[in-house]
């Protein structure tokens, strides 16, 4: 595996792969790597003549300062991780590298971009959008991989893909769990053994709302999935929706759509975890 931190390095490298008629995917990523982001490398080496994986802490979508200053950096272990799960190459450029002047672009990404996170997170989708189109404008690659994790996540690129006409097939992959349901996130490592322990409701009642849902209204789960989590220590629900899974409009009744998905929000203490599930696929 090579480790590239320069734009220009990369294209030369990517170059030379695709004149012999190969493809290439693409993961991007923040770094502070988990089996959930190793899943996502993992497909894209099985179905790519090489994975390039980005491993870039991007400014522009923190709208919280403080989060941005606390985030992990870990590239060595990440570099193990990537070598060992068949990453060609790590492209880890430098702030400057990315943006070497600011970047003043506002995307309309429309209604997807300002729902749920649109909405708590002023300007996160805008900045990951900046973002990721420099990476696709960068590696121009044939497939690109993100985690159902992160579900709004997608729907803004794909949307940002149909705005900007790229020509690259999104792969969305599903959720990695721990062994008790807990969604992998590199946040969980921030909870203190008690709240590692009470958060673990969060991804238990969602599975026991699906169950809730066969007898009961749209309305009647998201009481249901509001009220069982506030009642939790250190647990407080930032918001939950279920909405329609490719609009990302709030469903009235569980007949709207036949694709139908919950997602969430939830503070465990200061750490926000987000997590999701479908009820209708
Ligand atoms: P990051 O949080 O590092 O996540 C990188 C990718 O890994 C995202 O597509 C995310 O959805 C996926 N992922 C994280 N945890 C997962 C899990 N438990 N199961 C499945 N997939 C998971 O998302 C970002 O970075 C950034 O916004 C980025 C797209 C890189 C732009 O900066």
């Amino acid at each position: 595996m090579e480790v590239v931190t320069k734009i220009a390095d990369l294209q030369k490298k990517i170059a030379e792969i695709r004149t012999n008629g190969g493809t290439v995917g693409l993961v991007p990523t923040m770094g502070a790597l988990h089996n959930g982001h190793l899943e996502l490398v993992k497909r894209c080496v099985a179905e790519n003549s090489i994975c390039v994986v980005s491993v870039f802490v991007n400014p522009t979508q923190f709208n919280d300062k403080n989060d941005l200053l606390h985030y992990p950096r870990t590239l060595d272990a990440d570099c193990k991780l990537l070598e060992s799960a068949g990453c060609a190459i790590a492209f880890a450029p430098e702030v400057e590298e990315m943006y070497p002047v600011e970047d003043t672009r506002v995307f309309n990404l429309g209604a997807v971009a300002e729902v749920m996170e649109g909405k708590y997170r002023p300007g996160h989708f805008n900045g990951v959008a900046q973002i990721v189109s420099k990476l696709f404008d960068a590696v121009q690659p044939d497939r690109a991989y993100f985690g159902e994790k992160d579900f709004q996540q997608i729907a803004v690129i794909r949307s940002m893909v149909k705005l900007l006409n790229y020509p690259v097939e999104i792969v969305a992959c599903p959720i990695v769990r721990e062994d008790d349901g807990m969604a992998l996130s590199s946040r969980n490592l921030r909870l203190t053994p008690e709240q590692r322990k009470n958060a673990v409701s969060i991804s238990q009642t969602l599975f026991k709302s699906r169950t809730f849902a066969e007898q009961h209204s749209v309305a009647e789960t998201i009481d249901y999935v509001v009220n069982t989590l506030n009642s939790v220590t250190d647990l407080d629900v930032e918001y939950f929706e279920i909405v329609n899974g490719n609009t990302l409009l709030s469903v009235n009744d569980w007949s709207d759509s036949d694709y139908i998905v919950g997602c969430i929000t939830v503070y465990c203490g200061e750490v926000r975890l987000i997590d999701n599930i479908a009820y209708r696929r």
